[in-house]
């Protein structure tokens, strides 16, 4: 889908650069997105390792699997070993290398003392500007709770103020995130590092996930352009906006498409799902006859590998102005018709070992929103679904996890009155709204046959909003 942001079109232009650079007007850099067939990475990797870690190989095995071109930095000696054992393609990095290498990637894991952060300092301090616009950062340390000491369980859960702060600082449409790796998660580093490196995460930025030992115990690394084949995924609400995206994504990446939206959308969605080699499934979530309805559709598929709760509506009245009804119905689609879906699906075994489910929540659900009680509870309640959920579901080898979108310009946001439109547009780190394709590919990061390791994670989708900070 096109942006509907015309103010992001004109200040990309000519006389719209000079006009609101002249006036000190927000000036927006278009997202280089991924595609197929296109190189993953916007230029050369410049990696950087603090003394002491032990992931050195894991790293350079996955950036050779992506075609990374390496840069060292001259404190990394390790880095510049293990990137020779590999056969990276691996140079020493120079300050001349301004505005050209792609991603900064720091391996921080090993740091347990302020002593230890002078390696972080020094590292970014002499690569940052070196990078491209569209640019990567990627931060990998130790989980907090794994820490040997609480001085080194502070350092690490401190890296995550120093990344969101770069997020603010660095903008030029640059992403950055924190990785937080637990013991085991080595293995499946991949498919994290391949979607946070690419054009994949374009509007992912302030985040941290932690990566742990895959709930299957299997790391697959699938040909990157057909991740999904041979797999089984239905989609809720994928007649158009962002269900519809993700049905086309995981449609692209070789993935057999189910579509489910309401009868009234039937059509729409058979057209939808024969273009994409799909099925359609017309029936309201909601419905008496649903959680049936949907396990007798996997049963017949021998079971779903992803599940994506994607339906959702909105119903927004002031609590005293709110009916009953607008209370009950936005409760019934958003939040008890997913979760009763899941412990239907997951009762009969009814999504395969290494499977995913994946709720859409919603940046309301984290920071509340005015006129969005019902709304904002039943997001924050699929948070909380995630939390008790993926312990219980990774015994079956699946796991649950959550997006949590910001501004994503679909009819959903194109309602919106104009000025809370434009200000929900702007204040982020990438000063303009989503695209439905960047809540897609999450999601397909998610659902990933290597990406067992996240497990009750929930990964906003939002250019780093200011809203819930
Ligand atoms: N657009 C945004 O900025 C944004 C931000 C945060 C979260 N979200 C969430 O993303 C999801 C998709 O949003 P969108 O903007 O594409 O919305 P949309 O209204 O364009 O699409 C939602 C789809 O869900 C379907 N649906 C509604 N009730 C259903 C039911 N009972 N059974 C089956 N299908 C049903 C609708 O028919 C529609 O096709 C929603 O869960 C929404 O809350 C969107």
């Amino acid at each position: 889908m096109a942006s509907q942001d015309q103010y992001l079109s004109f200040s990309s232009s000519g006389f719209g650069k000079w006009l609101t650079g002249t006036l000190g007007l927000p000036q927006p850099i278009p997202l280089v997105r991924y595609r197929p067939g296109k190189p993953e990475l916007r230029g050369p990797v410049v990696v950087g390792a603090a003394p002491g870690s032990k992931i050195e190989d894991f790293l350079a095995s996955a950036l050779r699997a992506m075609g990374a071109v390496t840069l060292y930095h001259p404190d990394s000696a390790d880095w510049r070993l293990a990137a020779g054992r590999h056969e990276v393609m691996t140079g020493r990095f120079v300050p001349e290398d301004s505005g050209r290498t792609g991603a900064l990637l720091f391996d921080a894991t090993a740091i347990a003392d302020t002593e230890g952060l002078k390696a972080l300092y020094a590292f970014f301090h002499d690569t940052i500007r070196s990078l491209a616009t569209n640019g990567r950062i990627v931060v990998i340390g130790t989980a907090p709770e794994d820490a040997d000491s609480i001085e080194a369980a502070a350092i690490q859960r401190g890296l995550e103020g120093f990344t969101r702060s770069l997020g603010k600082e660095v903008r030029r449409a640059v992403a950055v995130q924190l990785v937080w790796l637990k013991p085991g998660g080595e293995a499946s580093l991949d498919s994290t590092l391949r979607f946070f490196l690419s054009g994949r995460s374009a509007y992912v930025s302030g985040q941290t996930v932690r990566v742990g030992v895959p709930v299957t115990g299997v790391v697959d690394r699938p040909d990157p352009a057909r991740s999904q084949a041979g797999r089984t995924v239905l989609i809720t609400g994928a007649s158009r906006g962002i269900g519809l995206s993700i049905a086309e994504t995981f449609a692209r990446d070789g993935a057999q498409v189910v579509l489910l939206d309401i009868p009234p959308a039937a059509s729409e969605l058979a057209k939808h799902a024969e273009r994409l080699g799909g099925a359609a499934l017309a029936l309201d979530i909601t419905s008496p006859d649903a959680q049936d309805a949907i396990a007798a559709d996997a049963a017949g598929r021998g079971g779903y590998d992803v599940v994506v709760h994607n339906a959702g509506i909105t119903r927004d009245k002031t609590i005293a102005k709110m009916s009953a009804s607008q209370w009950d119905s936005v409760l019934d689609v958003n939040f008890a018709a997913p979760l009763h879906i899941t412990e239907k699906l997951l009762v009969a075994k009814a999504i395969r070992p290494n499977g995913r489910v994946v709720f859409v929540s919603s940046l309301s659900g984290i920071a509340g929103n005015l006129g969005q009680s019902n709304y904002a509870l039943s997001k924050a309640a699929l948070i909380g679904a995630v939390g008790k959920l993926a312990p219980l579901a990774a015994t079956e080898g699946v796991t649950v996890n959550a997006v949590a979108p910001g501004f994503i310009e679909t009819q959903m946001t194109a309602a919106i009155p104009f000025a809370i439109r434009e200000a929900g547009r702007r204040m982020n780190s990438m000063s303009q709204g989503g695209l439905p394709v960047d809540v897609a590919e999450t999601i397909a990061w998610f659902a990933h046959p290597g990406s067992g390791g996240i497990n009750g994670a929930v990964v906003r989708v939002c250019g780093q909003s200011l809203l819930g900070a």
